[in-house]
């Protein structure tokens, strides 16, 4: 069974006081109203910024279904290379997962498939577990060429794997439309566009390991649209921005499986 994920991605958001306070009262959300999911079967991840991933780490120990993301990571291993952080870094703060590739990373930031591909495998090398985004812009869209844009960015970035690391990777398709707009992809157009990836998987690694790896959609996923969103069949999830980061809204989307 496929694991299920409500993953939040705050993005450059919340001071240290102030994640410490989101943390607290989601902790507290959950306590009062627990996820229907059995413990294993859902995982809980906050994605918090870097100054935070120690604290976060800490806080979370108490609830072995919450884990903790960094946003992105370093594709150099270490050395002189200011203001970067490195996957040993983050290991070091008790975070378990690296968002990589998201779609704020791929157009500011000028990240390449071919940069995500090292971020994936140095991520995967130092036991930390990749989200690996995916996700195309409407003018991709309109033109029609979505599924192809997609089937790139992953077989660039991740299908160089072997069948026991692809395993360690969860999916996110955040189509670049969607995200921070309101206009969430319909939940057809979400299960569209993951079962096209997960026959990628398929025809890549078999059937087998294609059903065992997450696919989480984002992209203006929000405490009304969730549960419609993760009832579709190749939806196992999703990454959260801008909704993450308000406690009563994230919680009732943990409990929207
Ligand atoms: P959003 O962001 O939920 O605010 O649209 C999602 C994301 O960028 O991961």
């Amino acid at each position: 069974m496929r694991k299920k994920i409500a993953a939040g991605n705050w993005k450059m958001n919340t001071t240290l006081q102030e994640g410490k306070q989101l943390i607290t009262d989601i902790l507290n959300g959950l306590e009062q109203t627990p996820p229907g999911q059995k413990a294993g079967e859902l995982e809980i991840i906050f994605g918090t910024p870097f100054i935070t991933l120690p604290l976060a780490a800490e806080l979370v120990k108490s609830n072995p279904q919450v884990h903790i993301a960094a946003q992105n990571c370093s594709n150099k291993e270490k050395g002189a290379y200011t203001g970067e952080t490195s996957v040993d870094q983050i290991k070091s703060t008790g975070a378990e997962y690296v968002i990589i590739g998201h779609s704020e990373r791929r157009e500011y930031f000028n990240e390449s498939d071919q940069l995500l591909a090292e971020k994936v495998n140095l991520t995967l090398k130092r036991e930390l577990l990749p989200v690996f985004c995916c996700g195309e812009q409407l003018q991709v869209r309109e033109a029609g060429n979505h599924f192809n844009l997609i089937k790139n960015q992953i077989s660039n970035a991740i299908f160089h794997l072997d069948s026991d690391q692809i395993k360690k990777v969860v999916i996110a398709y955040e189509p670049v439309w969607a995200i921070g707009t309101g206009v969430t992809a319909s939940p057809e157009q979400a299960q569209e566009m993951h079962a096209v990836i997960r026959n990628l998987l398929t025809e890549k690694y078999g059937s087998e390991i294609a059903e065992e790896i997450s696919i989480l959609y984002g992209g203006s996923v929000n405490a009304k649209n969730a549960k419609e969103l993760f009832s579709q069949p190749d939806v196992d999830g999703g990454l959260v921005g801008g909704a993450s980061l308000k406690a009563d809204e994230f919680v009732t989307i943990i409990n929207s499986f």
